[in-house]
């Protein structure tokens, strides 16, 4: 459905009566349930094939809304203050009075809440009144959807309304950064660079890889295409396709021919998809420089080259990215 006034409307009285709602955000888009109703977030799992216990991440129309489920805390209103409404998710100590379903934060004491500045996202929230539960709209382990038809493709009957407005603009899910006693700790990479929050708060920790507790849902293996994956690959080899980055040559499809790493974060996903559907016998990416949002891009890639299961595909078909995005 068009994200039209009426669409929005419509939306919001679907997620009311704890029916699930895809929406577009600014980073992928998300499949939300009212996050105060136990059924309804549990149907997100289902959906998903999203294991419990990996929490979910709680949107609110505004800042206020926001730290009525999760308690604020001086660092938290600043980056709240210069983020928000934007792809920062801020993990925060949850408000027990808050009423929020358990399976949201998988019986947590914090809790993973975010503003979205997509308009889309940012009406349906505030018409709908109501903090809304959305992981990524995808099935647990497959790649984020950019576009209503990724949703409509991959999750079918199971969301029951897919609000389309048009491909996300960032590509990348939110950076999801926690804010607890000590130094604030970055879980996820994403659309805010861990350079721009460091400049606001200080230096930044980040989970020693023995510690996968402490970005629960984070698994090295995630984000999969189903084909496997080569990274800071020069040159594609003859049977490869090639996921180019700036002057690449030889690139079936080129995240971002200037090197602009913005316009490479909004291209990922899709391409990853698109060079997926070719069937070749693997994907050859060039290097993406590891700073600002390479960092976010290089840690989807990374997690995508562990998820790929090898295929027996025919052999690559070289035209996939010719129509334009
Ligand atoms: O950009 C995004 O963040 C998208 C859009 C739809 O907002 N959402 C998204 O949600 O990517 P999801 O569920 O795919 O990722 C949520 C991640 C979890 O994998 C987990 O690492 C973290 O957020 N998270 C959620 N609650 C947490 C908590 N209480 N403690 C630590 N991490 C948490
Ligand atoms: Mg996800």
């Amino acid at each position: 459905m068009l994200a039209t006034t009426a669409g929005i409307r419509q939306a919001a009285a679907y997620l009311r009566s704890g029916r699930l709602v895809a929406f577009p955000t600014e980073t992928v888009y998300g499949l939300g349930a009212d996050a105060t109703n136990p059924a309804a977030v549990s149907r997100v799992f289902q959906a998903k094939k999203r294991p419990v216990g990996h929490p979910l991440i709680i949107h609110a129309a505004t800042t206020a809304a926001a730290f009525a489920v999760g308690g604020g805390g001086p660092r938290a209103a600043r980056l709240a203050e210069q983020f928000w409404p934007g792809p920062l998710t801020l993990v925060l100590p949850l408000r027990p009075d808050a009423g929020i379903a358990e399976a949201v934060t998988g019986g947590r004491h914090t809790v993973a809440l975010r503003v979205p500045r997509h308009p889309v996202a940012a009406a349906l929230l505030r018409e709908a009144a109501m903090p809304v539960a959305a992981p990524s709209a995808n099935p647990h382990g497959r790649l984020s959807p950019t576009r209503a038809q990724h949703v409509r493709d991959e999750l079918g009957s199971a969301v029951d309304l897919v609000l389309d407005g048009g491909p996300a603009d960032i590509g990348v899910e939110s950076t999801v950064l926690e804010l607890g006693a000590g130094q604030p700790m970055l879980l996820r990479a994403g659309g805010i660079s861990a350079e721009e929050l460091a400049a606001l708060i200080g230096p930044l920790a980040e989970p020693a890889a023995h510690e996968p507790a402490r970005a629960p849902g984070m698994l090295r293996k995630h984000y999969a295409p189903n084909t496997p994956l080569r990274l800071n690959a020069d040159a594609p080899s003859p049977d490869e396709v090639y996921l180019g980055f700036g002057a690449s040559r030889r690139a079936t499809c080129n995240l971002s021919p200037t090197g602009d790493l913005e316009e490479a974060a909004r291209n990922l996903f899709t391409m990853l998809r698109r060079l997926d559907s070719a069937r070749a016998h693997r994907i050859a990416v060039a290097p993406i420089p590891d700073h600002h949002l390479g960092k976010a891009i290089n840690d989807r890639l990374r997690r995508a080259e562990r998820g790929a299961a090898p295929s027996d595909g025919p052999p690559p078909a070289q035209t996939v990215c010719e129509r334009p995005s």
